[in-house]
């Protein structure tokens, strides 16, 4: 006898990859000037992993992450997210995905300045369309989440650059994304703030399930991932288990960081 049909696709989507490229290349204008950065990328992402993408500079990495991020189309190739072939996707329904599944966090921060925190992290619930008492709620509980209850009301200019990823970090994660995308999330920052931000995000995949897709060119910082792909010219060169990732610093009380 065969299974009910909802547990057949329960137990499918159980084993489905989360996140899935297959054979993905990026050619970048065209004729003479074209540039091939992805070079047929292949791609499983299990929900609730935590992979570090590493590799020397224009190897492909934000290529493949702005791919993975929905923020652009591959050449050729399928990408799979939840089973669904987003390459077929129209413009309106990759934007959906984008905000419904996945956040965002850069290394310049990118937050409107002269806007307070609180107003930078409603942002996504407003593009959403979400009622003012509860964009504020969910902005508090993020802030609250990243140590900075207390700043709501501060502008990026009056928050150390540690601060302002905490605060864009908030932003990614105000609407429960299933997935974090990081390019350089500490690119900008100095060691100690570094390893907070690894910490936090460290915190984000252990406490909260969210999948955390990093890119960094930081052995020290792709030390907290639990996997390791490597990018060289267009290709994954290697694609290992990190046999030792780096366990959370004694957690600071959030009032404290700075
Ligand atoms: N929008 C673009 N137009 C043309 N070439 C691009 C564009 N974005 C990236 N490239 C080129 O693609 C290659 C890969 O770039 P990128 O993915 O940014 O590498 P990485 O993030 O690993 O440094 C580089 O040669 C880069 O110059
Ligand atoms: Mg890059």
């Amino acid at each position: 006898m065969s299974a009910p049909p909802e547990l057949t696709s329960a137990a499918l989507a159980a084993d489905i990859p989360l996140i899935r490229l297959r054979c993905v290349t990026k050619v970048y204008g065209v004729g003479p000037v074209a540039l091939t950065a992805l070079k047929g990328i292949d791609l499983d992402i299990r929900a609730g992993e935590f992979v570090a993408i590493m590799g020397p500079s224009g190897s492909g990495k934000s290529t493949a992450m702005n791919i993975l991020g929905c923020l652009d189309t591959p050449t050729n190739g399928q990408y799979l997210f939840k089973g669904a072939h987003v390459e077929a996707l129209s413009r309106d329904q990759r934007a959906r995905l984008r905000r419904r599944y996945l956040g965002f966090v850069f290394q310049g921060f990118n937050l409107l300045a002269r806007t307070t925190a609180q107003e930078n992290v409603e942002l996504p619930l407003l593009y959403r369309g979400e009622s003012t008492p509860v964009r504020h709620a969910a902005a508090a509980k993020a802030l609250q989440s990243v140590g900075l209850g207390g700043w709501e009301h501060h502008t990026p200019a009056e928050l150390s650059g540690g601060q302002q990823q905490r605060v864009a970090i908030a932003r990614a994660i105000v609407t429960e994304p299933a997935v974090l995308l990081a390019d350089e999330p500490t690119g900008n920052l100095d060691t100690q703030r570094s390893q907070e931000i690894m910490d936090l995000l460290t915190r984000l995949n252990a406490d909260h399930s969210i999948t955390v897709l990093m890119v960094t060119h930081e052995p020290d910082m792709a030390a907290y991932a639990r996997r390791l792909v490597h990018f060289v010219d267009g290709h994954i060169d290697s694609d290992v288990p990190n046999p030792h990732p780096v366990t959370l610093t004694p957690s600071t009380p959030p009032g404290e960081m700075r």
